[in-house]
């Protein structure tokens, strides 16, 4: 299992630690490939990570970003996690990034598959970091727990994307699925608290991945998966 996990002092610190990783990797892809590609998450652990990127000096004009998932809300939303990379990361000298959205406007993100696949396309592959974030459910991006998950209203799939509806968190979301997760070089999983830390340790454990989804990242031995966390 290609995992690490990386423990520091401070929320600071691991922000720190977790920029100077995500540029690295970035500065390499552009190095080799003449461009690289990032997929972020949301919710509030990331911010401090973002405002580290916009202040860092990288060829962000050879860097495309995307998100792991969003609500299905306009960026105008407050609970849009567009909104918060427009206005945190894609500022300063991060502000030359080339950012693909997962909203597209569509009435529901079932109705947006067919145009956020196609948006995701855009990106180089295999994604050359993904930062991914988990809440105190084993949830990550906008993959719930089965048992609190809701019947998705259409059928309609995709295999980079999936619609959600949460039984308990708010709003329908569009999620990149774990097999577009997977098409990475290296995946970061993000996360503060004594709290989150117990729930790692527990979907270390062997067990279904719909009990943990997280299982499915932390679990693998396709993609190098570093853990950075503090308490
Ligand atoms: C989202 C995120 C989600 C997030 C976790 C942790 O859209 O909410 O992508 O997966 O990473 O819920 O959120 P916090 O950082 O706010 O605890």
């Amino acid at each position: 299992m290609a995992l690490e996990l990386k423990r520091y002092a401070d929320p600071s610190a691991l922000d720190d630690a977790l920029a100077g990783m995500v540029v690295e990797k970035l500065r390499e892809g552009i190095a080799r490939r003449g461009s690289a590609s990032l997929v972020l998450s949301g919710g509030r652990t990331p911010r401090g990570l973002f405002a580290r990127l916009a202040a860092t000096d990288l060829a962000w004009d050879r860097v495309c970003i995307t998100l792991a998932d969003d609500r299905w809300v306009p960026p105008d939303h407050a609970d849009s996690n567009e909104r918060t990379v427009r206005s945190v990361l894609l500022q300063d000298k991060a502000a030359a990034a080339r950012f693909i959205p997962l909203y597209n406007g569509a009435a529901d993100p079932w109705a947006g598959l067919d145009a956020a696949r196609a948006a995701l396309a855009e990106l180089p592959r295999p994604f050359d970091v993904v930062v991914l974030g988990m809440g105190e459910d084993g949830h990550t991006a906008s993959l719930f727990p089965a048992a609190d998950t809701l019947p998705p209203p259409s059928s309609a799939t995709c295999a980079d994307c999936i619609g959600i509806r949460p039984a308990k968190a708010p709003h329908d979301r569009l999620s990149l699925t774990p097999a577009a997760l997977l098409d990475s070089r290296l995946i970061a999983l993000h996360f503060t608290g004594a709290g989150k830390w117990s729930v790692l340790c527990e979907a270390l454990k062997p067990g279904a991945v719909e009990t943990f989804p997280v299982r499915t990242i932390i679990q693998q031995d396709q993609v190098p998966c570093h853990v950075f966390w503090t308490l």
